[in-house]
């Protein structure tokens, strides 16, 4: 029983999850929750005990010893509490009390758990459209309640510059905003006229990382290079193929799509992204989280179209004694690979980083489908399973008119169960690379948070539950359960306040009708 006679005891190393369970519990469910004595049948017993695996926890339940969250880590212990927040109910996940004096029990139990995947991600792309600081700060929370342990905050891409940097305020000052949005997919005619924009103050930025660091999540920032980096060209020309287009014309982009201007291999650019990473570096330190040595760099979508043009890209391959174009990208790549290894950091990027080799310690999102996860971990590289035709969650997750602004495959909340992130081709040791999976919310179509929750929620339950759980193979997974436990999870989310889309389908007001999507029908392109 939950009463005010309930005490926390925190054994050494479990602070966070102290202060969490203090700050989350005592205003939802009106308990002080004093710090108190270890052998108290009142007490709330946190502990370290590194029998346990890290990140695994025991949770233990009986009426002679109280609560009793051992974890193989502080990340453990954390997790172990969030199992215990479930217990507790929807009311739980309030933030005051619903039903004042009302007194919560748990059912004597015990639960031992552990996760399969070590990174369990959500990307959040907060550069299509901004998403601002509190609404960062909430899903964190959102992640910690799902036990997911990686945000991949995607800070900068054609349509906007996301992080303050102070050796290039043009950055912000003129890449941080766009005059325009184009209002659904590319081939829509209708414009949003209002200008939109943001961007995270470097302390804002500090203070994620603490936040997140404070939930056992490591943040790994995303600045995307050579390709998606109209933003950075429209706040400093000189970044661009100057000797191609007229790059002091290029706006922050106001649309959607695959961008052919690209940033040029010069000198002044490397020299100009190597400040850049500079301070990125200082703002997410490695020392944070689990996966916080971690920058992922981009390297998705260049085309190569301006280098082909451009005499100083090709004085530049022939310098470097390249093939071509695509050796260049993969040179532009490796030298921000050496550039953060010598720096004591690990280079992640999106799997076109693997054409034309790739450093030892390099690792890769796998997005275009499984294949290029498949090849990095053949040659040895760790693996973040994302393929877009799976958890990619911009996609629709039905069929049909009401789904708001409907683009790419249906993936229903069933699919996203039966996902299954290490494919079979693998042996036992390249799926030791694997280093887990990520689902990732593109907001090319997601103006606001009501829509990034709705496209997000209820899958990122069944994803979280792929991440976590060593489950049986997809076609042998009991969705039936599942969705009897979403019915006790939907009441969480209602009462954490989601957006979620209803089993049902859309309210009226989470409908877009009259703005064009790109629905997928079918299998998916071939790339
Ligand atoms: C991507 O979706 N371009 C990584």
């Amino acid at each position: 029983m939950f009463d005010e006679r309930t005490a926390l005891w925190a054994g050494p190393g479990t602070g966070s999850t102290e202060r969490w369970l203090r700050s989350v519990l005592g205003p939802a469910l009106d308990l002080p929750l004093p710090p108190g004595p270890e052998d108290s049948p009142q007490a709330v017993r946190l502990r370290v005990d590194d029998t346990l695996e890290p990140e695994a926890y025991r949770l233990a339940v009986s009426a002679t010893w109280g609560v009793e969250i051992r974890g193989g880590d502080p990340a453990g212990v954390f997790w172990g509490a969030q199992t215990l927040r479930q217990l507790l109910g929807p009311e739980a996940f309030r933030r005051a009390p619903v039903r004042p004096g009302m007194r919560y029990g748990i059912p004597h139990q015990t639960v031992e758990d552990a996760p399969r995947f070590r990174w369990r991600g959500l990307l959040l792309d907060v550069a299509r459209h901004f998403m601002p600081k509190d609404g960062v700060l909430r899903y964190l929370d959102l992640m910690a309640a799902h036990k997911l342990n990686v945000l991949h905050l995607h800070l900068t891409d054609d349509q906007g510059w996301r992080i303050e940097i102070k050796r290039h305020p043009k950055l912000t000052e003129t890449g941080s905003w766009r005059s325009r949005t184009r209002l659904g997919h590319r081939a829509s005619p209708l414009w949003d006229e209002r200008p939109h924009g943001g961007f995270y103050t470097q302390d804002d930025i500090r203070e994620i990382v603490a936040y997140a660091a404070q939930r056992h999540i490591s943040v790994v920032p995303e600045i995307d290079v050579p390709g998606h980096s109209q933003a950075a060209i429209a706040a400093y020309p000189e970044l661009g193929n100057t000797d191609v287009i007229d790059t002091t014309a290029l706006p922050v982009w106001d649309t959607w799509g695959i961008n052919p201007n690209v940033l040029a291999p010069t000198d002044t650019t490397l020299r100009f992204y190597e400040g850049v990473f500079e301070e990125v570096l200082e703002l997410f330190p490695a020392d944070a989280a689990a996966f916080s040595a971690f920058v992922h760099i981009g390297g998705d979508e260049c085309p190569k179209d301006q280098w082909r043009r451009s005499p100083a890209a090709q004085a530049r391959i022939k310098e470097l004694g390249l093939a071509g174009e695509d050796e260049l990208q993969a040179w532009f790549v490796g030298h921000f690979d050496r550039w953060l290894a010598a720096r004591g950091r690990r280079l992640i990027g999106w799997d076109e980083i693997l054409e034309g080799g790739l450093a030892p310690g390099a690792a890769v999102s796998s997005w275009r489908g499984y294949a290029g996860g498949i090849a990095a971990a053949r040659a040895g590289h760790d693996v973040v399973m994302c393929p877009e035709q799976q958890v990619y969650l911009d996609h629709r997750q039905a069929a049909g008119e009401d789904e708001p602004v409907p683009i790419g495959y249906v993936r229903t909340l069933e699919d996203v169960y039966r996902f299954e992130p290490v494919p079979p081709q693998l042996t036992a040791e390249e799926a030791g690379h694997v280093l887990g999976t990520q689902a990732n919310v593109w907001t090319e179509v997601l103006e606001d948070h009501a829509r990034v929750d709705y496209q997000t929620f209820p899958r990122l339950a069944a994803f979280a539950e792929v991440a976590w759980s060593a489950l049986p193979t997809p076609a042998e997974r009991d969705f039936a359960d599942f969705e009897r436990r979403m019915t006790a999870h939907y009441a969480r989310l209602d009462a954490l306040g989601v957006a979620y889309r209803p089993p049902g389908g859309p309210k009226p007001w989470q409908r877009r009708p009259g703005i064009l999507g790109r629905p997928i029908d079918g299998a998916p392109p071939n790339r």
